[in-house]
């Protein structure tokens, strides 16, 4: 069965009489897993109040686009980048037609504009208004741009006409939407990712380690299974719970984490390394709390072995695919890294802007491979694993 665990899903309501159905669409997302928040045009309003759907969706509902208090809470921009997925229920001819134009004179139409997640519309409508060429000719635009339908189902209408035109079910289109998450891209492929900081101690109380908060490498985990793989996640100390169907092994140091990778390396497909490794550790292990005595203390350190650069030589090899953090020079880098440890992709990131990276929701990439490059702007971490994995498909069979 599909899922929405973890998926943050912008419903945005049009004026139609469908509108009342919104309401428990909110509650089915939710049900699979979802964070719904909900945007409402001027004409849903006519139908169905915002303080419905507010309290439903325990989220303040999104309503225009020039208002200056909402824009200075989470703005059409912010709202955009943050959904995994814009749900469009009910669209109304005009929506359709107002898509199409690529119109950005209202919140709706600037945010399906903005945001690189995909869209699923439900529409609603007549029959003879579902049936018109002109609206038949912008569903097929719609589709020919990777929007994806979900109905409308037939029956009779609420002005008493009887044809396509109703709007699907809520639970309905709550599969539907789960179901686009279900790409099969990798099916019964046998996909190794390592996510989180390591941590390497001291003595029995300290340790190195750094803030990676292990959420890219969670969902790359949660989009390779999506996409059909048997996942395992070697993961080093984090807070996040992990996705289901995904086999987790917990280690602390980057020794434990390169010995798990090598126990699963030769019979995986695809290895993606996420995880912040420490590059050194302690040379000694202090086996007692280390006392304080002197006014300066020093450590000494020992490099760490390299767990990507290791797997990638290995043989039988999988397709191995690294990140970057970078503060500058990211392209020159990133393709510095991907030669030096003989990867097939790698993932660039730049870590001096703080709206991204380590304990954000939010990412934005450089994708590299020997012949070509994809920019992703910032967008959820989902959306970006969800596009890593794509483009790890599309590679891997091209
Ligand atoms: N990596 C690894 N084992 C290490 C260090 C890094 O597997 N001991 C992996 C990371 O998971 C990531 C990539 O290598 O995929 C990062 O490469 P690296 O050269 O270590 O990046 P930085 O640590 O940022 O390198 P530098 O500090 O030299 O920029």
């Amino acid at each position: 069965m599909g899922h929405l665990n973890n998926r943050r899903v912008l419903l945005a309501v049009c004026g139609g009489i469908a509108a009342y159905k919104s309401a428990e669409l909110v509650r089915r997302l939710q049900d699979l897993g979802a964070e719904v928040r909900v945007l409402m045009t001027r004409g849903a309003q006519e139908f169905i109040t915002p303080l419905t759907l507010q309290a439903l969706s325990g989220h303040a509902v999104h309503h225009s686009l020039l208002d200056e208090e909402a824009e200075r809470g989470m703005g059409h921009i912010e709202l955009a980048r943050w959904a995994d997925l814009l749900l469009i229920a009910p669209t109304t001819a005009d929506a359709l037609a107002r898509l199409v134009a690529g119109r950005a004179d209202d919140l709706l139409g600037a945010v399906a504009l903005a945001t690189p997640a995909p869209k699923l519309l439900a529409p609603a409508m007549n029959q003879q208004m579902w049936k018109d060429p002109a609206t038949q000719g912008n569903v097929t635009t719609l589709e020919n741009r990777g929007i994806h339908f979900v109905g409308p189902a037939a029956g009779e209408q609420a002005c008493g006409d009887v044809g396509p035109g109703r709007m699907e079910e809520p639970e309905f289109i709550a599969r539907a939407a789960a179901a686009l998450f279900a790409t099969g891209l990798l099916a019964g492929q046998q996909v190794l990712i390592t996510a989180g900081p390591t941590r390497e101690p001291l003595d029995p109380v300290r340790y190195i380690s750094n803030h990676s908060s292990g959420r890219m490498g969670y969902a790359l985990a949660q989009a390779a299974v999506d996409a059909g793989a048997r996942v395992t996640l070697v993961s080093g100390p984090v807070t996040l719970t992990a996705p289901e169907r995904v086999t987790v092994r917990p280690v602390t140091t980057a020794q434990e984490m390169l010995d798990a990778c090598l126990e699963h390396s030769k019979t995986t497909d695809i290895f993606i390394s996420c995880a912040a490794v420490a590059d050194y550790r302690p040379i000694e292990i202090a086996s007692q709390k280390i006392k304080k005595h002197d006014a300066e203390l020093s450590l000494s350190l020992v490099r760490n072995p390299d767990i990507l650069a290791t797997v990638s030589r290995s043989t039988p090899r999988p397709y191995c695919v690294g990140f970057a953090a970078e503060t500058q020079d990211l392209r020159d880098h990133a393709l510095g890294k991907l030669q030096s440890k003989n990867l097939d992709m790698i993932v660039g990131n730049d870590v001096s802007d703080p709206r991204i990276g380590f304990n954000s929701d939010e990412n934005a990439a450089l994708l590299l491979w020997a012949d070509g490059e994809r920019a992703v702007e910032r967008c959820s971490k989902h959306t970006l694993a969800q596009i890593i994995v794509e483009e790890i498909a599309r590679r891997r069979t091209s």
